[in-house]
């Protein structure tokens, strides 16, 4: 493994191994057992959308495993005037010893990863979200015991986290459903991969796609870049919530994952993420864990 760009690039023994070293990692930080895995390495990371938890926990991540993150806000770089990603990507790769990046294109991801000489992390483009669906892997492991065999159900729109959780969860064993209105489809690269699965189904009532799921999952109507469209995309997703009634389909365990921010209301009630919040906090945190896994992989 030479790059994080996205899911459908990984095998299933990788993200299996990822996942393992994120369990040690987060086991050996809670009994204080320290590894400076990545002493004298630098993580530059290339900002154009807002973040929280990306930010933090791969700032802290690099702390703590002795290394040393640098944040760039693509605003304040050359490349937010226009620089070329094949000049930014071969002038830091003389300086860095990777590049964590969240951008709007994958293509940018993926000339970063073609141009330069240094592991490529994507930390969110339109298409993908690879650091989200390793965190939310661990946590379903975690809750559940094992992945394989499992059911995955996702309500909502066809974006970077339905895209990268159908291809990690088939990739793990998962039977996988989905359910988003008309026009609000997966990526036909992710359908494509999915139609040799016979436990992929893509519905269009979220109510058959819930049915017996061990793990529901959901997102926001209008990720970043489409706040524009936020009024009409609220019209189309009626209907496509994760409630009470919702949740009575679902296995009676049932976990709920969000990858957070959470519009309340929205796509979710506010009463099930509070039902759930232990679950979608734990998520949150596991984005530390298996990003530091992540980056041993890459930079250790
Ligand atoms: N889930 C996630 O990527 O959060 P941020 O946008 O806060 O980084
Ligand atoms: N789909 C959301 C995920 C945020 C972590 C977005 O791209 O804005």
């Amino acid at each position: 493994m030479k790059h994080l760009l996205k899911m459908l690039d990984l095998t299933t023994e990788e993200i299996t191994d990822i996942l393992n070293l994120a369990d040690q990692l987060k086991y050996e930080l809670k009994h204080g057992i320290e590894h400076k895995l990545l002493a004298g390495k630098t993580l530059g990371m290339i900002f154009q959308k807002a973040s929280t938890r990306t930010r933090v926990s791969f700032e802290v991540g690099m702390y703590q495993l002795g290394g040393l993150p640098i944040f760039l806000s693509a605003s304040d770089m050359q490349i937010g005037r226009g620089e070329p990603v094949e000049d930014t990507s071969r002038v830091l790769s003389r300086y860095l010893d990777g590049i964590m990046i969240r951008t709007y294109k994958q293509s940018e991801v993926e000339d970063l990863a073609k141009y330069g000489n240094i592991p490529i992390i994507n930390g969110l483009t339109d298409f993908c979200h690879p650091c989200q669906i390793l965190a939310d892997l661990m946590t379903i492991r975690e809750v559940k015991g094992c992945l394989d065999g499992l059911k995955m159900c996702y309500i909502g729109d066809g974006n970077n986290m339905m895209n990268s959780l159908i291809v990690g969860c088939l990739k793990m064993g998962m039977a996988v459903s989905v359910a988003c209105p008309e026009g609000y489809d997966p990526d036909q690269q992710v359908l494509d991969f999915a139609k040799d699965y016979e436990n992929f189904h893509l519905y269009r009532s979220p109510k058959e796609a819930a049915k017996d799921a061990d793990v529901v999952i959901t997102d926001v109507w209008a990720s970043m870049g489409q706040e524009g469209e936020a009024e009409l995309r609220r019209k189309a997703f009626d209907g496509y919530q994760i409630n009470k009634e919702l949740m009575s389909l679902a296995k009676e365990d049932a976990m709920v994952l969000h990858c957070l921010p959470a519009h309340r209301g929205e796509e979710i009630t506010a009463d099930v993420f509070e039902q759930h919040a232990g679950e979608i906090f734990e998520e949150a945190e596991n984005r530390l864990h298996a990003q530091k896994a992540v980056l041993v992989k890459l930079l250790g």
